[in-house]
């Protein structure tokens, strides 16, 4: 969601870093720019609706002068993008300059109140209340800090919130509900941003902050305390040991284009997974009577791909669920006996992070798969595995949906082996394909990098996709279609190959393009019914199928040939590197920035 970016700091200007930090914050999606720093104890604040460069530039923000300030990038949740509602936010007399990314819901209530008071508001936001109400609370005679906790017991909602004072012109605060928020300390100084990327630059000392928990940041370190009751909380500081050049491009045109071809290296240390921790992880599972796997969009889709992996090879029933929908379908059922699988690539969503409140009111255990260490999902997990796939900038999830559906591969793989599902010659068999799975994704983006530029050269104009598959590949077909549909805007469908005909075929008319997820397995003798059926009625028909599967490139207009001997049952890691490479070459030929597809955000922190 919103990028947050602050710091003090010894040396330099405070305004060079906050905007290299906003800019390292661009992948979570945004609309408008905004800075504030002290100079002298004169507050400055320059924002508006735009893109960081456009705005510093049109607005000088380079100019603005001070060791101390914070920058926000807004995406929209109240109020349309303006240079009104573009954060920072400030109470009447412009000395509280504070940015926020999260929700307020009870801003109408505290907003009615402040009106009252005879407050004039500038914005549309949830956030302006915050200000006019630590200005309210210090007429009181007291300071900022015991102002901003009286205020902050009274917010509902999420919140990570960066307060900037003429008050108190050496001193930044910072508090967290719900939303991201991170501290960073080096010689110096002392930074904050919502994610770790923005920080590394300057530091890989961080402290992650909890929920309900405030910060007082001063130029040699800063003091956490509980917003409850003030408590101070100590917590040691932890090394980040992603490299700034590990979140850069590294001379791809893309973060996406990037993050598909680091795919073989992010697959090798998915399968370093720390065993005891897999082992947990499996030993919980097993335990449970009832399985459920939630997530949101691509992580979702791993979950989906999950349940077909878990059932085949270790013989466990799971229910797969999309996390914004878990209560409502499974909140009366969920209790001490279900065990709810969380995947989040973020750690931090929403849906995702709500799902799991309710799963722990009704004593569920909750597992979680991340790739954020130190995340929320970390912390409310009673075990969690890292998914290790480094950091992943471009919107579109890429490499983590293949590290997660790794990793769940692993898990099942880990129980069938403890309930004695499969032979030892079985397990030796998948463990030693599950090994080469790296070096095949490798392999297919190597030598399909001409082909899909070409295949996309070939339906760049189509207005319409259709993506099938049949059993595991429905997982995949799903997430193909994401991929293509939230960076190249074409509206597309994708469904269960055998479901098509009870509704979706009746799209289907001359030249309608289809693309089948056709693997060796079980389910290929299938998918050539399906296939036909589509082509009967005129589609043109895309297949992804083995290297010289002569039925299917025979029945196909186009083809791309994957490396035999893939296993159908981890095929969705192998077979979407093409898929995704396709969307982006095809996003990439209509002129669309890949990497920040319109109203969509890296991390979804709200509801
Ligand atoms: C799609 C995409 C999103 C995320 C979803 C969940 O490419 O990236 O659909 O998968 O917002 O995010 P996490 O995994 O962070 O919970």
């Amino acid at each position: 969601m919103c990028g947050i970016f602050g710091c003090i700091i010894r040396e330099g200007e405070a305004v060079k870093l906050i905007t290299d930090g906003l800019k390292r914050l661009e992948y979570r999606g945004y609309d408008s720019t905004g800075v504030a720093t002290i100079q002298n104890g004169q507050m400055s604040i320059r924002k508006d609706k735009g893109r960081i460069e456009e705005v510093v530039s049109n607005l000088r923000i380079l100019d603005m002068e001070g060791q101390i300030g914070l920058g926000h990038t807004r995406w929209a949740t109240h109020g349309a993008p303006s240079m009104e509602n573009a954060h920072p936010h400030t109470d009447s007399n412009e000395s509280i300059a504070l940015i926020h990314n999260g929700v307020i819901e009870n801003y109408l209530e505290l907003k009615d109140e402040l009106l009252e008071k005879g407050h004039i508001f500038k914005s549309r936001t949830d956030t302006e209340v915050i200000p006019h109400l630590i200005e309210e609370e210090m007429k009181n005679d007291i300071g900022l800090q015991e102002a901003m906790l009286r205020v902050l017991r009274r917010l509902r909602g999420s919140y990570a919130l960066v307060v900037l004072s003429t008050h108190e012109p050496d001193r930044i605060f910072v508090a967290r509900n719900e939303s991201p928020l991170v501290l960073g300390i080096s010689d110096n100084g002392t930074f904050c941003a919502s994610d770790v990327p923005a920080l590394l630059p300057y530091t890989n000392q961080v402290t992650y902050l909890r929920n309900g928990e405030m910060a007082v940041m001063e130029i040699d370190g800063y003091q956490i305390l509980k917003i409850s009751d003030e408590t101070r909380v100590g917590r040691e500081t932890q090394e980040i040991t992603w490299s700034p050049e590990m979140a850069e491009k590294q001379g791809y045109k893309h973060y996406m284009l990037k993050e598909i071809y680091e795919q073989p290296n992010s697959l090798k240390d998915g399968l370093r997974l720390q065993e005891r921790y897999l082992d947990l992880l499996t030993q919980f599972l097993d335990r449970g009577k009832e399985v459920f796997l939630v997530a949101a969009g691509t992580s979702f889709h791993s979950c989906l791909a999950g349940s077909y992996i878990l059932s085949k090879i270790a013989r466990i029933t799971s229910i797969p669920v999309v996390s914004s929908e878990f209560m409502e379908r499974y909140g009366s059922t969920v209790g001490i006996d279900s065990v709810v699988l969380t995947v989040s690539q973020s750690g931090e969503t929403y849906d995702t992070l709500k799902a799991i409140d309710q799963a722990r009111m009704r004593a569920a255990t909750v597992l979680g798969i991340t790739n954020t260490v130190g995340s929320t999902l970390t912390r409310v997990s009673r075990a969690y595995l890292i998914q290790q796939s480094g950091p992943e900038i471009g919107v579109a999830a890429t490499k983590t949906f293949t590290s997660q559906v790794l990793v769940l591969a692993q898990m099942a793989l880990r129980l069938a082996k403890s309930r004695g599902k499969l032979s030892q010659d079985e397990l030796d068999e998948l463990d030693e394909k599950l090994q080469k799975v790296p070096d095949w994704v490798e392999e297919s983006l190597e030598k399909l990098a001409d082909p899909i530029e070409k295949l996309a050269e070939s339906i760049m104009d189509e207005e319409l996709f259709v993506f099938l598959g049949r059993g595991i590949s429905s997982a995949t077909a799903l997430e193909a279609r994401l991929k293509v549909l939230e960076i190249t805007y074409v509206p597309s469908l994708a469904y269960p190959a055998g479901e098509s005909k009870h509704g979706p075929i009746s799209i289907i008319e001359d030249g309608v393009t289809c693309v089948f997820v056709c693997p060796q397995g079980e389910t290929r003798p299938h998918i050539v019914g399906s296939i036909m059926e589509m082509k009967s009625r005129g589609a043109r028909i895309i297949s992804i199928c083995e290297e010289g599967d002569s039925d299917i490139i025979r029945l196909s207009d186009q083809v791309i040939e994957m490396p035999k001997g893939i296993p159908e049952v981890l095929s969705p890691i192998v077979y979407i590197a093409p898929m995704q490479l396709l969307a982006y070459k095809l996003a990439v030929m209509k002129g669309l920035d890949p990497d920040m597809p319109r109203n969509l955000a890296k991390s979804v922190t709200v509801p």
